[in-house]
């Protein structure tokens, strides 16, 4: 049994209650010196007909402690305990030890299937960092589910459905050539739609030409749906090559087209459960009394809507994978697409669309520069991921010159210090993204976490090298303050990661690595970690062995890689 349960069952006993209760109310104080845990006796007023102060003295007095709590003191209305810091740096201690790699993760997800859709990039158009913080957080959120049991289903929702695509095959038909698209990729097919709408000024017949290229996509016409496939084939070829050098990977690339002829169901349900109705010659489904506009599904030409095919994909994952959950990592800017595709499923009467989750963010600008398509500022993701790498290598370049593999370093650390600004913060916030916050080694950054990383690396090398002694670890050793914030701060790992999947919110892992390093540098300064006395060095190795393992696994949970030399 832990620290924390030791003391709930104790006070449970002595205030009579239930341990649940009691467990709910147990504080960890804000500072060291009001003691390790607090019960606060407020509650207990009314009940014991006392003022707070007084019942919390009955309890020091009544409680019988356990071996690892030091003493209990009544302040005011709260009941102090401190723990005894040799128990308590053992039990911090020893669960890293043991479960290793395994430290933090959980089991609340067995037999539970999540759908994560994330990332989710548009064909035709170049990944560009509008796309950076859905593929980012889904890749995390999919890496914190896993780890805490669930089986994650990771679904590219690939927009590769509209009419535009007609227009880009009218377009290639007239000044397309085969080696320009393949060698340029998606810019040369962005370059066709603008010369579309070029053109079309001059000739209006062209709209007439992309609308029969788009009716023949819809209607399978063998020569529209090779060229369109080879459009979306060319366009992942460029995302796979950001995925590649983020190390994401998808279960499933099931887009928007993949829904074509699963869209009959959703129609025949809406009509037959009455939901249905015209609205201008279109069919919607009317959400006034929910303080929202109609959800439109099928235009006056009969041409179904972005909220159709997520009806229609909704109840697909539903029915392939039985999902638990259902996470749609997208921007904060569909939450009402959202709301009102949910809202109609719970309509037609399916009540797992309380289970449909819209996990929303912030906008990222660069440099202070807000993004824009329309103004032509745009900012592409390889090419911000490649200055990463480029930048990250001069800063090694000076600071260990001679570094053995020294590019693939550069390349963790580039990659690392954009991925881990994106997880910095609560999704909902907006990013700002500068080089220099980015990649100092200083601040709360990945660099600065990777670096810690490495030096808990070259230590334990050196231990080894030494010899480290056999046995058990001396925990009475690791019980000054610099050592109890850091044990504290591993400790906390665990409850991070399982909030994190709760909550949807990686940056609670990130935050949790930040304080294991903040705390370990600060120890590091007046502790040397190889001593003269054999068996500090030992606990102080155990030490650096726990933050080390931390450190990875919770770098790896948001996605960031962790070099072992730097
Ligand atoms: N392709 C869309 C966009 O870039 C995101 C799709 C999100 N997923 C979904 N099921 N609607 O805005």
């Amino acid at each position: 049994m832990d620290i924390r349960e030791q003391i709930i069952q104790c006070l449970a006993e002595a205030a009579g209650m239930e341990a649940s209760e009691v467990d709910a109310a147990l504080e960890v104080p804000p500072s060291a010196d009001m003691g390790d845990y607090a019960f606060p006796c407020f509650r207990l007023a009314k009940t014991w007909r006392k003022a707070p102060p007084l019942i919390a003295q009955e309890l020091a007095e009544q409680i019988g402690l356990p071996a690892c709590v030091e003493r209990a003191e009544a302040v005011k209305g709260y009941l102090n305990f401190y723990v005894s810091r040799t128990e308590l740096a053992r039990a911090c201690l020893e669960p890293v030890l043991e479960a290793g790699e395994r430290y933090g993760s959980g089991n609340e997800g067995q037999g539970k299937t999540i759908c994560i859709d994330y990332s989710s990039i548009n064909i035709a158009k170049r990944f560009h960092i509008g796309h950076l913080s859905t593929t980012v957080l889904g890749n995390a959120l999919y890496r914190i589910h896993e780890f805490r049991g669930y089986k994650c289903v990771g679904i590219n929702h690939l927009g590769d459905w509209g009419t535009q695509f007609g227009k880009m095959i009218a377009a290639y038909k007239h000044w397309g050539d085969k080696e320009t698209v393949e060698r340029e990729g998606v810019d040369a097919m962005t370059a066709l739609y603008v010369r579309f709408h070029e053109e079309a000024e001059k000739d209006p017949s062209l709209e007439d030409e992309g609308r029969r290229w788009f009716k023949a996509i819809e209607e399978n016409d063998p020569e529209a749906m090779e060229i369109f496939n080879w459009f979306k084939e060319v366009t992942l070829k460029d995302a796979m090559r950001v995925y590649d050098m983020l190390g994401i990977r998808f279960d499933s690339y099931a887009g928007e087209s993949f829904y074509n002829d699963k869209m009959d169901r959703v129609i025949d349900e809406l009509k037959a459960k009455g939901l249905l109705t015209e609205s201008d010659g279109a069919q919607v489904v009317d959400l006034s009394a929910w303080d929202m506009p109609p959800c439109l599904i099928l235009k006056q030409d009969g041409a179904t809507l972005y909220a159709t095919r997520d009806l229609a994909a909704a109840l697909y994952r539903k029915d392939t994978y039985d999902f638990a959950r259902s996470l749609y990592v997208v921007a904060y800017q569909q939450s009402l697409h959202f709301r009102q595709v949910f809202k109609v499923l719970e309509l037609m009467g399916y009540d797992w669309a309380k289970d449909c989750e819209h996990v929303a963010f912030g906008m990222v600008s660069y440099e202070g520069q807000t993004l824009s398509t329309r103004k032509g500022y745009v900012v592409y993701l390889d090419e911000l991921l490649q200055r990463a790498v480029e930048k990250a290598d001069t800063i090694i370049a000076e600071k260990t010159p001679d570094l053995e593999n020294r590019e693939e370093v550069a390349r963790q650390v580039g990659i690392g210090s954009v991925v881990f600004s994106t997880v910095l913060n609560n999704r909902i916030k907006d990013i700002d993204f500068w080089w220099d916050r980015a990649l100092s080694f200083d601040g709360e950054t990945a660099p600065y976490v990777q670096y810690t990383h490495a030096r808990c690396c070259s230590l334990l090398r050196r231990a080894e090298e030494a010899g480290v002694p056999e046995g058990g670890i001396d925990y009475s050793l690791l019980t000054d303050d610099d050592a109890i914030a850091v044990l504290k701060a591993l400790s906390a790992f665990p409850d991070a990661v399982s909030q994190a999947q709760v909550r949807c919110e990686p940056y609670l892992v990130t935050r949790a690595v930040l304080a294991v390093t903040s705390a370990f540098n600060h120890y590091y300064i007046d502790h040397r970690v190889i001593d003269e006395d054999p068996e500090v060095t030992h606990a102080r190795v155990a030490l650096t062995r726990a933050v080390r393992q931390v450190l990875k696994t919770g770098l790896y949970l948001i996605g960031v890689e962790a070099p072992e030399r730097m």
